[in-house]
């Protein structure tokens, strides 16, 4: 197995500065050498270049989607990026970066294949900019890629080959409420915390990994950190308790890996300034070799 890292040190998308120091502390955790005892070899494609704002303020001027056209740069760039990976036949792992860069990882992996996503997530993801609460991209990356609402026909944004019927969302315990209703209306499929608890992880994972296979040629993986509970994973923008357990996140990975069905994978959301000990970029680049197939015995 081959695969290249892609760091997105950007922070346009969400509300707290820092998230833009992620590639930093994921590499700093020693991604590398955990994916090479995952028997994956890794070539490190270093960070793409993210406009420079001399005034990064947390309002950005009222706008109902924040910086959206420091996202379009960022996005449109990664796209590429992740289409030239796959071409090249490595595996893309996205390093973000906040999760408004999931839309770039999304339209680049659906260029050439028809796609399914499962997003590990504490949240939905699903606003737009007509729906969000607080104009932040990294709250309206699902949405964009599927062309809905505001989002429909903008074609930066959209994942060609990607339909809402091969959409999972896995771990949701904080969504909004037009977003839910945006949710529900469309077809994706949303597995709640609750679903994990009455099912437990394996048996949702499984579902979700099915909805991603069907009929499509692979599954892109976004896995947002703030998924895991905060006492396991506190380095994130927007923690919100009762999330799912170190374990429960490997078994996970596990069964992405063991589908064989993994096209491009992103670690997003890591903030190492609201981190302990750079703990959450850890845990996440072990979750990132559960992923790509690493075993104890
Ligand atoms: N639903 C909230 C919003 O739209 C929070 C989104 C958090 N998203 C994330 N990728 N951390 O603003
Ligand atoms: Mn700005
Ligand atoms: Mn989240
Ligand atoms: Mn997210």
């Amino acid at each position: 197995q081959h695969t290249r890292i892609i760091g997105v040190p950007t922070d346009y998308g969400a509300n707290r500065r820092g998230v833009d120091m992620g590639p930093s502390a994921l590499r700093y955790a020693g991604l590398v050498d955990e994916l090479s005892s995952a028997g994956v070899s890794t070539e490190d494609a270093g960070d793409l270049a993210v406009p420079h704002h001399a005034i990064h303020d947390a309002d950005a001027g009222g706008e109902n989607a924040k910086h959206i056209n420091e996202v379009e740069e960022v996005t449109t760039a990664l796209a590429d990026a992740v289409a030239d990976a796959l071409s090249d036949e490595v595996t893309p792992l996205v390093l973000g970066g906040d999760h408004s860069i999931a839309i770039g990882s999304m339209v680049g992996s659906a260029r050439d294949a028809d796609i399914g996503v499962v997003w590990f997530d504490a949240h939905g993801d699903f606003n737009t900019p007509e729906t969000s609460p607080s104009g932040n991209v990294h709250g309206m990356p699902l949405a964009a890629a599927l062309g809905i609402g505001d989002f429909e026909g903008v074609e930066w944004a959209n994942a060609p080959r990607l339909k809402e019927e091969n959409v999972a969302i896995v771990g949701l315990r904080d969504v909004d409420e037009n977003e839910t209703t945006a949710i529900q209306d469309s077809d994706v499929t949303a597995y709640t915390m609750s679903d994990i608890d009455e099912r437990g992880i394996t048996e949702v994972t499984q579902d979700a990994l099915d909805v991603a296979t069907n009929g499509t040629d692979g599954v892109h993986v976004s896995l947002d950190l703030d998924w895991l509970d905060p006492r396991e994973a506190p380095g994130v923008g927007t923690p919100v308790r009762g999330g799912v357990t170190y374990r429960e996140a490997h078994a996970a990975m596990e069964l992405v890996a063991e589908s064989g069905a993994m096209r491009s994978l992103e670690l997003v959301e890591v903030n190492p300034i609201l981190d302990e000990h750079n703990e959450t970029a850890a845990v996440a680049t072990e979750l990132a070799a559960s992923g790509f197939g690493k075993r104890i015995l």
